[in-house]
C-alpha cells in the first residue's frame, strides 16, 4: 500500500494564493484594536497601501516589523537547506495564514497545527501539506480528517498509544474511510504526549501495521516538551531523547514496518533545532523526509527564545542571529505613585507565561524617538493594565508611550485578530505600515 500522494509533494501550490490574498479585502471597523476610527470602512489591502505612520495607530498596540521577518524566515530556510531537512512550522503560534505563506514560498513542505479547529483554518486556506502534530480521538474530528484527506488533504497525524489506534481504526470502520496516515510519537518521561520508552512506541507501531485504515508513516517527537533551558541537564536530557528516537525509527525500518513510500521522521522546535538536526540529519541522506516543525523561529522575541535558542543567544544584531519581529506599544494612563506609572495594555493584549514585557524605551508620543527610561520594569500584569515601577527622578508623563520587549509569541498572537506590519528599516522614528497579519484563533 502506499500514501505517498497523501502527504508529498505534487504540482499545487503549498497554499492557495488567492485566498489569503483575499484577506486584504476585509473591511477595518471597530472589531479591530488598535485601528482608529477615521480608518474604519477601509480595507485591510488599502490601508496597507496608505503608509500610514505607526504615529497614527492607537495603544494599546502589536506591531511586526517587516524586515525582522524576512531576516528569520530567510535564515531558516538557508539553514535547513543547509542540513537538507524539510521544515514544517508549527501553525499554532501565528494561525496567520499570511505568514504561513511566508514560510511555505520559503521552503517549507507543509504546516503543523495542533488540533481539529487549527486544521480547517489549513483545509480554508488550501494548505497543501498539514501535519496534526497530536492524536485524533474526537470522533467528529476523525470523520472530518477522514473525509478531506478522501477529498485530495494531505494529513498526517500522531498516535502514541494502542488505545488511540484502537480507536482511530474503530471510528474509521464506522465511516468505511481510510487509510489515513499516521507516524508513532515517541514521548519521554515527565513530558507530555508520547509513548513512554522504545518498546511501548514499538507496540504502537504493531498496532498501526494490524489496523487496515491506519498507514504508518514514520515517528513524531518534540523535545520541547522535555526541558526549557540551555542547562547541561536539559540538553542532555533532549539529546538521550532523540538518540531513543533515532533508534526507534530504525527499529521500525528493520522491522519493515513502515507503509508509506516516503517515511518522515519530525521533531524540533524553536529551542533544540540544532540538537534535533544533528540528530536526525543524517537520515535524510538516507531518503527519509526529515521535517522540523519549529514555529516561534518566526516571530522570535526579547525573552524565552532570545534565551534559548541557538539563533538568539549571540549579538541580536548578528546576521546569524534571529530578531525579535514583535513588539508591544502602551501609553501611561495613570501616574498617581511616585516611581510607578500604570500603562494601557494588560494580559489582553501582551504574552506573560514565559517572561513579563520588558520596556525598551519611552517617547511623548508614539512614532517619536525613543528615550531609555531610567530603572523601568514591568512588575505585574492585570487583564487590561502593567505596572510599570521606574526611577521616581525620571520624566514620565500621563499620555507617555513605551515600547516593550515580549517574550512567547505563541500567547502574544492569540491576543490579535489584526496586527500592523512596520517596515523601519530606512528610520525606526518614521515606520509605516506596510502591511497587516490577519490571525484566526
Ligand atoms: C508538538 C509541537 N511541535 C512543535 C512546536 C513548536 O515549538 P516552538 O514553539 O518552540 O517553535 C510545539 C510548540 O509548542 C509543539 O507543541
Amino acid at each position: 500500500m502506499t500514501c505517498r500522494d497523501r502527504f508529498v509533494e505534487g504540482p499545487d501550490e503549498g497554499i492557495a494564493a488567492a485566498v489569503v490574498a483575499g484577506l486584504a479585502n476585509e473591511v477595518l471597523d471597530w472589531r479591530h484594536k488598535a485601528i482608529p476610527a477615521r480608518f474604519h470602512g477601509v480595507s485591510a489591502g488599502q490601508f496597507a497601501a496608505a503608509g500610514v505612520p505607526l504615529a497614527e495607530l492607537q495603544t494599546p498596540l502589536l506591531t511586526l516589523d517587516a524586515g525582522a521577518l524576512a531576516h528569520n524566515a530567510a535564515l531558516m530556510a538557508d539553514w535547513c537547506a543547509h542540513w537538507g531537512v524539510g521544515l514544517a512550522p508549527h501553525g499554532k503560534t501565528t494561525m496567520a495564514p499570511a505568514l504561513w505563506q511566508w514560510q511555505l514560498d520559503a521552503g517549507a513542505w507543509g504546516i503543523t497545527l495542533a488540533n481539529a479547529a487549527q486544521l480547517r483554518v489549513g483545509r480554508h486556506f488550501g494548505v497543501r501539506n498539514l501535519m496534526l502534530a497530536n492524536c485524533l480521538t474526537d470522533p467528529e474530528a476523525i470523520t472530518w480528517v477522514a473525509g478531506e484527506v478522501a477529498a485530495g488533504a494531505r494529513i498526517v497525524s500522531w498516535v502514541d498509544s494502542l488505545a488511540a489506534v484502537e480507536r482511530l481504526q474503530r471510528v474509521l470502520d464506522q465511516t468505511g474511510a481510510g487509510p489515513l496516515p499516521v507516524l508513532v510519537e515517541l514521548g519521554g518521561s515527565g513530558g507530555r504526549t508520547g509513548a513512554r520508552g522504545h518498546d511501548a512506541a514499538v507496540q504502537v507501531a504493531l498496532a498501526v501495521a494490524q489496523a487496515p485504515r491506519l498507514a504508518l508513516g514514520g515517528v513524531s517527537g518534540y523535545e520541547g516538551a522535555l526541558a526549557h533551558t540551555r542547562s547541561a541537564a536539559d540538553l542532555a536530557r533532549v539529546r538521550r531523547y532523540l538518540a531513543d528516537f533515532v533508534r526507534l525509527h530504525r527499529a521500525l525500518a528493520d522491522h519493515g514496518l513502515y507503509e508509506c513510500d516516503e517515511v518522515i521522521v519530525t521533531a524540533g522546535g524553536s529551542a533544540y533545532f540544532d540538537d534535533v538536526v544533528e540528530s536526525l540529519a543524517p537520515l535524510a541522506s538516507q531518503g527519509v523526509r526529515v521535517l522540523l516543525r519549529s514555529g516561534a523561529y518566526l516571530i522570535h522575541d526579547d525573552g524565552f527564545y532570545r534565551g534559548i535558542s541557538p539563533f538568539g543567544r549571540n549579538d541580536p544584531d548578528a546576521a546569524s542571529a534571529f530578531r525579535a519581529a514583535m513588539h508591544g506599544w502602551a501609553r501611561v494612563v495613570s501616574r498617581t505613585e511616585s516611581g510607578l506609572a500604570i500603562i494601557d495594555g494588560g494580559r489582553r493584549d501582551f504574552p506573560f507565561d514565559e517572561g513579563l514585557p520588558v520596556p525598551q524605551g519611552a517617547a511623548r508620543e508614539l512614532g517619536l524617538p525613543l528615550q531609555p527610561l531610567a530603572g523601568a520594569t514591568v512588575t505585574a500584569l492585570n487583564d487590561q493594565h502593567a505596572f510599570v515601577r521606574h526611577d521616581p527622578d525620571a520624566d514620565v508623563r500621563p499620555g507617555d508611550v513605551l515600547r516593550l520587549g515580549l517574550s512567547h509569541p505563541c500567547t502574544a498572537f492569540d491576543k490579535w485578530a489584526l496586527i500592523p506590519v512596520l517596515d523601519q528599516s530606512a528610520d525606526p522614528t518614521r515606520a509605516v505600515v506596510v502591511d497587516t497579519v490577519r490571525t484566526f484563533f
